[in-house]
């Protein structure tokens, strides 16, 4: 291909149709060439403003700033600069709005003195934008703080009450029941199962949260070792068996033989399934039937906890895993952070997790724990 060499018309031409303003100055400063681009940019048709001075183009705060840069640039030895590179650059339209703008300036010598081209491109819209920028930048950092404080308020504050409120109704409990003055009248008793359930449930909800915000930071700490998947999914049946038996739902585990073992914090392992299986009991409607199983995949063992429940409706889907999350009309019982927390624990384990929903067919969550590597 031939270097295209376009003659002085062709040129004349492109620098009228730039987008950027071109204008050009003489030695006094006043305006001799102003192309399209500078029209548009400045509010001011050509034929007007040649011959007119180039610090109307300027609010008069810069004028004399800018007068002395195009003074000392001509009077200096370089042929051109960049100003935006030294200062900002503010130029004035002719309906009296400032804006900014980015500009370079270059110096040719005529036959009648010295000429000053300066080439600017109007940077409002990209401040702008950048103004928008820093304030929605400014108000994630402070939602953040607010984030911060609001948990170390809830970690300290909230959980040692609550905390204290478990001991002493635990304490109250291990009183005998009888006639005696100093043990524990029946309703004393009553009052102090509720106390011990309502201060266990908001001792629950505070460890979601933390762990909530432990994950989105990242800050999520895995005690891993090596070991065994089957003790600990049996353990989370056990837990939640009860459950189970009181919504008469059959609970049924199924652990393939030869499991390869996994590299697991097992207290985290076993809150992801107790937040399945308890998921699993709470939207399985009574005489339903929950089942975990474990499979062994090519290098990993998968985990499913499949019910008979209400299943999820194809368009909840994408939604599931969303923090705070949950359905309609489904039992609204808990905060919607159970599935978000277990696919944080999952992935901080290496293993995904998926769930699939088929109308008559329930609910089925997999999720895989890489198998430990030999040494
Ligand atoms: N096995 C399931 N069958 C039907 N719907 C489910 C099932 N598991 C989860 N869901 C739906 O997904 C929502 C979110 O579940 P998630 O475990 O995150 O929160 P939650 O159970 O409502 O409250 P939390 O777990 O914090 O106590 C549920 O409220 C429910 O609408
Ligand atoms: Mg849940």
């Amino acid at each position: 291909m031939t270097l295209f060499q376009p003659d002085a018309l062709v040129l004349a031409s492109i620098l009228q149709i730039a987008t950027d303003a071109v204008i050009c100055v003489n030695d006094e400063h006043r305006i001799v060439y102003f192309n399209d681009g500078a029209a548009q940019m400045f509010g001011y048709p050509a034929d007007e403003m040649i011959g007119a001075p180039l610090r109307n183009l300027m609010p008069a705060k810069f004028g004399d700033a800018h007068a002395g840069h195009v003074k000392r640039f001509g009077s200096g030895t370089s042929t051109s600069r960049r100003m935006a590179e030294r200062s900002t650059i503010y130029g004035l339209r002719s309906n009296g709005e400032e804006f900014v703008a980015q500009a370079g300036i270059s110096r040719v010598q005529t036959d009648n003195g010295p000429l000053f081209a300066v080439v600017m491109r109007d940077m409002s819209e990209q401040r702008r934008t950048e103004v928008l920028l820093e304030d929605a930048l400014a108000r994630a950092e402070d939602a953040i703080r607010d984030r911060d404080d609001m948990l170390s308020l809830v970690n300290h504050d909230l959980r040692n009450p609550v905390n204290a409120v478990k001991m002493l109704a635990s304490a109250l409990l291990r009183l005998p029941t009888s006639a005696e003055a100093a043990d524990l009248p029946v309703v004393a008793r009553e009052h102090a199962n509720v106390m011990l359930q309502s201060a266990t449930q908001m001792d629950a909800l505070i460890q979601d949260l933390l762990d909530v915000a432990r994950l989105e930071r990242g800050t999520l700490r895995l005690a891993c070792q090596t070991a065994a998947i089957s003790p600990i999914l049996t353990l989370a049946a056990d837990i939640l068996a009860p459950m189970a038996a009181e919504k008469h739902i059959t609970l049924e585990t199924e652990i393939e033989a030869g499991l390869p073992p996994v590299s697991v914090d097992p207290d985290r392992v076993g809150q992801v399934l107790s937040n399945l299986l308890g998921n699993a009991l709470k939207f399985t409607p009574e005489g339903g039937s929950v089942r975990l199983r474990a499979i062994r995949t090519v290098d990993a063992v998968e985990v499913r906890v499949q019910d008979s429940g209400i299943r999820i409706k194809s368009d909840d889907l994408p939604f599931i895993f969303d923090r705070f999350w949950q359905a309609k009309r489904t039992d609204r019982s808990g905060a919607g952070l159970g599935l978000a927390i277990a696919k944080g624990i999952v992935q901080a384990h290496g293993g995904t997790i998926v769930i699939e929903s088929v109308l008559g067919q329930g609910t089925i969550v997999r999720f895989t724990l890489p198998a430990a590597l030999a040494n």
